[in-house]
Formats: C-alpha cells, structure tokens, sequence
C-alpha cells in the first residue's frame, strides 16, 4: 500500500452527475493517485443523447466497482483517505443521487468528513490538476455539454459568473449540428474532426453578442441559421459541403465564445484565462484562445481532454480547497439538479 506521509490530505473523489462514472484519488489537491472513468456514451449512443433514466441505471451498477478500481489503482486503503467528495448538483437528479448516495454511505461508515463539489467547480479546478502552480484569480471559461459560463475566480471557493448562456450550451448546441449533419453522438469531437476538412470561411453564420454589456452567449439563432442553411440546400437539390458547414459552424461558436473571455479579462483587469468542460478540447477553441492571448498579452491553460471531460479527479481536487478551510457537507447532502455556483461561495 502507498505510503501516506502524517501531512499529505487524500480525497476521494465521486462523479455521476451525467453519463460517466468516476471516482478518483488525489494527494493535497494536485497530485492524482488514480482516475477512473467508465464512460456509458455506447449505451447511450443509439439514442443520439444521454438518457436519464438508463444513466442512473447504469450508475447503481458502475459506482462501486468504479470506487474499488480508483482505490485500487491509488493502492490507498479506503481507512487512509482523509474525506470523501462528490458532485452533489447541477445535473442529471437520477445520476446524481447516485454518487450522493454512494459517498454519504461511506462518509458514515468511514466516519469520514464528505465534502459536496458543485459540477462547474469541479470542471474549473482540473486546471489546477494541469497546472501545479496555477492559482487564482483568473477567468475561467467553461464549455461543455450542458454549460456555457464565463467565470470569474476571485479565489479557490469564490466564483462571479460574468456571463452564461441564454439558451443552448456550447457542447449542446455542436452535439445537435452534428444530428443534423449525420454525424453521430456525441457531436463536439466529429465536428472538431470533420472542420479540418472545411472552409470556416465559406458560410457567414450568425454571431450573438448582446449590447447590454452581458457577456452572455446564445446559440439558438446558429442553431437554426445553420438548419435552414442546410434544408434550403436540400430542397433546393443545390450541392453543399457538410465540412464546409461544420467548419463555418465550429468558426462561429469559438469566435464567441474568445471574444467574451478576453472581455472578460479585460474587465477584470486579470491577465489569465482557463478554459474548462468537454468542448474546451476542441482544437479550434485552443489556437483561437492562444492567439487572442498572445494579441492581449494574457496566459492561456487548458487541461488535457481527459480532465476536460467529467471526471472524478477534478472533483476531488475542487474538494480539497473546501476540506482545508473546513467547508464540509453534513450527511443530509442532497443532489440539486439547477444548483447555482453562487451558492456555494
Ligand atoms: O464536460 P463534458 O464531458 O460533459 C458535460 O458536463 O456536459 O462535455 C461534453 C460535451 C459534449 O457536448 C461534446 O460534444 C463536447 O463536450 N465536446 C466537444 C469536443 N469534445 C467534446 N465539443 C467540441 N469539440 C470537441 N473536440
Ligand atoms: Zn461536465
């Protein structure tokens, strides 16, 4: 077993909140002793989007052996973690009562202080996983399937949303142009794919901003600018480029989604941006930030896909700041499905 020096804080961290199961080990905060991850997009795949209740389902099947593996893979003894966290809120209420559940039983049974994680938070805090000396404040841009936040991280525990979106969130809305292209689910990573092939120059799509100074995003209107792109072609029997459409498609979301982030910089008066949640592997998203940064003279980070996507580890890590500052969970934690990161502070 892995020798634990008297000063080192492990945590346990647990992960349910969509359609991945996870549970991982970290070390103080940055150091990640395992990260399992059993992914359900396959079953989910036939339905072209996550079901709930076949999600929840397949959460009560995957957690302990996902917790034994984690625990396994750390070679950590379950009496040597100091706390258990889990994601208790936003998410899927079925999948998150889950891993609640889970990590409210063996906070009792352990006799373990349990620490809840908000989602966002988890996802923000990945970065520090990436990067061992990154520290607040910064801005945190965080894309994923069912999030789209520009976040300000005044400290570890203390998060100002500066914008979020309207409608659609990011990875949504690429998973449903790719219905609508035939690609397949999920849809961020086809796209990513298919665009290299493309022209993002070839359509002129829609870009949202609103002029109340929000730094709010919407992607309804590209949503339906690039669906009727696409009939018209169809009735019209016209020839067009599915890559073509990815490529113009992907174009418009990143340059939104830059845009709002160096202003948000530019607001805060921070000279670093992070980028967090499944769509902040996409590769155009990457060199647009890093080019944008460079033009503001602003540091860019962003995690491996990995730890982009959900995972327990960044849960764990996300605990660990609450858990040296005391910031526990009693054992009547119960998963809120549309928890707000304010509410944490
Ligand atoms: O963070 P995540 O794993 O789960 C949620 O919390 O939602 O994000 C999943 C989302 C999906 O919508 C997926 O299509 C998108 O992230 N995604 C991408 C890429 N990889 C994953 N979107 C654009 N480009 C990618 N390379
Ligand atoms: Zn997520």
């Amino acid at each position: 077993m892995a020798n634990k020096n008297i000063e080192d804080i492990i945590i346990l961290g647990i992960e349910t909140s969509c359609d991945e199961t996870s549970a991982a080990v970290v070390k103080n905060g940055r150091e990640v002793l395992s990260n399992v991850i059993s992914s359900q997009v396959p079953v989910h795949q036939k339905y072209g989007g996550v079901v709930p209740e076949i999600a929840s389902r397949k959460h009560v099947e995957l957690v302990l052996p996902v917790i034994d593996q984690a625990l396994k893979e750390a070679c950590i003894d379950l009496e040597k973690i100091n706390a258990i966290a889990v994601t208790y809120g936003p998410g899927l209420i079925g999948a998150l009562l889950v891993g609640v559940s889970a990590a409210k039983a063996l906070a009792v049974a352990l006799d373990k202080p349990l620490v809840g994680v908000h989602h966002i938070e988890g996802h923000i805090a990945a970065n520090y996983l990436q990067y061992k000396d990154l520290t607040p404040p910064f801005i945190c841009l965080v894309v994923s399937g069912g999030h789209s936040h520009v976040v300000f991280v005044e400290d570890y525990c203390k998060f100002e949303v500066l914008g979020r979106t309207r409608d659609d969130a990011a990875g949504e809305a690429f998973d449903k142009i790719a219905r609508v292209l035939d690609l397949g689910y999920p849809g961020g990573p086809l796209i990513d794919k298919l665009s290299k092939e493309g022209n993002a120059e070839a359509i002129e799509f829609p870009r949202v901003y609103f002029n109340d100074g929000s730094l709010d995003f919407s992607f309804s209107g590209l949503k339906t600018a690039v669906m009727n792109y696409v009939n018209s072609k169809m009735q019209k029997s016209e020839e067009w480029s599915k890559a073509d459409v990815a490529a113009s498609f992907q174009k418009a979301v990143v340059d939104v989604l830059v845009n709002n982030a160096i202003r948000a910089a530019k607001m805060k008066n921070i000279n670093k941006i992070a980028l967090a949640g499944g769509v902040a592997s996409n590769s155009l998203l990457r060199q647009e930030m890093l080019k944008a940064g460079k033009a503001n003279g602003i540091s860019i980070y962003y995690p491996n896909p990995v730890l982009c996507t959900d995972n327990a580890a960044m849960i764990a890590c996300g605990a660990y700041y609450h858990y040296i500052r005391g910031n526990y969970a009693d054992y009547t934690l119960s998963p809120v499905a549309n928890l707000e990161l304010e509410s944490i502070c």
